[in-house]
């Protein structure tokens, strides 16, 4: 199971909350402000060392307290790993089997997580730069050397960029262009790949929650039949005037197509959440297959947005996928249980196993 035994201290409301999880379906109900959401951020942190929400880091310790400390046992093949991160003022501090110095990505190897939450529906109906994520996620799994690929993308990127913001010579930020085509050309392959390893996944998931087809297009951020070379060349007065590269992977985004539409405009936010949530799924089965274990799954308030048809197809697909589970919900009595698994309260930041 990804993760066996985790605490935290001084996360949000939590002033010291510990879990030991069953391998299988976990779920924490309890009242609002409780601390569900708290205690699956608490965990998502620990897998991405960052949060879920988006919320900065510093608001996430409690108040007036200086620092959150989280902890995880975590397996990853068989092997135990204790995976651990301190946020004082000091910064994040990532330990991994007593190492130290590691960063998010070490997390996500160690850790891999998956997220479904009321906000999920932003992966549809968001800003590009979710679904860049997403994809870009799929690809770290999949493709060993990938983010080191992408990091110098983004580094050359930054430079022309700054040479662009400086207000060099023409000749110049032409001198990036060559770089930056190169490694945008390695990003570009290696997101192809990527999805096209979870379009089966993908499409599928689609049709089980939603009932009909689902396509995704993946634009890959400057024009089709096009070389980035030639794009940077001619875009130059343009990147000028605007302080910034307009061209290259930076710029892609994942169309998703339902009914033969774009899904983003035309569905409804509950189908806009099964989409995101078809999304999701897709890339922890994509990334389960790839690293041959089981991911950790967390859905805070799975029913919420969801009539009951649509809850039971997505827990249905959820079960299918035999990731663990971590989810939470307002009562105890609620359509997201498994037969299997364990039951725990949260009442005030405080969490008791029941079951
Ligand atoms: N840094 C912090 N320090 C102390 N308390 C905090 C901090 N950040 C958030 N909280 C509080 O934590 C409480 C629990 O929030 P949380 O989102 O975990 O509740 P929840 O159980 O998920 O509720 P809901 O059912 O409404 O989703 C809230 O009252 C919130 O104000
Ligand atoms: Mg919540």
């Amino acid at each position: 199971m990804p993760i066996q035994e985790f605490s935290a201290q001084d996360f949000r409301c939590l002033e010291r909350v510990e879990l030991h999880a069953d391998p299988g379906f976990n779920v924490i109900y309890g009242p609002n402000a409780s601390g569900k959401t708290s205690i699956l951020e608490a965990i998502a942190y620990l897998g991405r060392g960052r949060s879920f929400r988006g919320a900065p880091t510093g608001s996430l310790v409690r108040h007036g307290q200086p620092e959150f400390v989280l902890f995880g046992r975590v397996e990853d093949g068989g092997r135990i790993a204790s995976v651990g991160v301190r946020n004082s003022s000091a910064g994040l501090e990532v330990r991994i089997d007593g190492e130290s110095g590691g960063g998010a990505a070490e997390l996500a190897v160690a850790l891999p997580l998956q997220v479904i939450d009321p906000d999920v529906h932003n992966l549809v109906a968001g800003a590009p730069e979710e679904r860049r994520r997403y994809l870009d996620w799929i690809a770290f799994h999949v493709e060993h050397g990938y983010l080191d690929s992408w990091r110098r993308f983004r580094r050359a990127l930054k430079q022309r960029n700054a040479a662009l913001r400086a207000g060099q010579a023409v000749a110049s930020i032409r001198g990036w262009n060559a770089e930056v085509a190169e490694l945008a050309a390695i990003v570009d392959a290696a997101r192809r790949l990527a999805l096209e390893v979870a379009t089966d996944s993908l499409e599928e998931a689609g049709r089980a929650l939603l009932g009909s087809e689902v396509r995704f297009e993946y634009r890959r951020g400057w024009r089709e039949g096009v070389a980035l070379m030639d794009a940077l060349e001619s875009g130059t007065e343009r990147d000028i005037q605007l302080g910034s590269t307009q061209a290259g992977p930076h710029r892609a985004d994942l169309k998703l197509i339902y009914d033969e539409r774009q899904a983003r405009k035309l569905v409804s936010r509950g189908q806009q959440k099964l989409l995101a949530s078809a999304m999701v799924l897709a890339a922890a089965e994509t990334a389960q297959a790839a690293l041959e274990r089981p991911l950790l799954l967390l859905l805070d308030d799975p029913a919420a947005e969801l009539d009951e048809a649509s809850l039971a197809r997505l827990m249905a697909r959820v079960r299918n996928l035999g990731s663990q589970v971590i989810a939470t919900s307002l009562h105890p009595e609620t359509p997201i249980i498994d037969t299997a698994g364990a039951m725990f309260h949260v009442e005030r930041g405080v969490l008791r196993r029941e079951s």
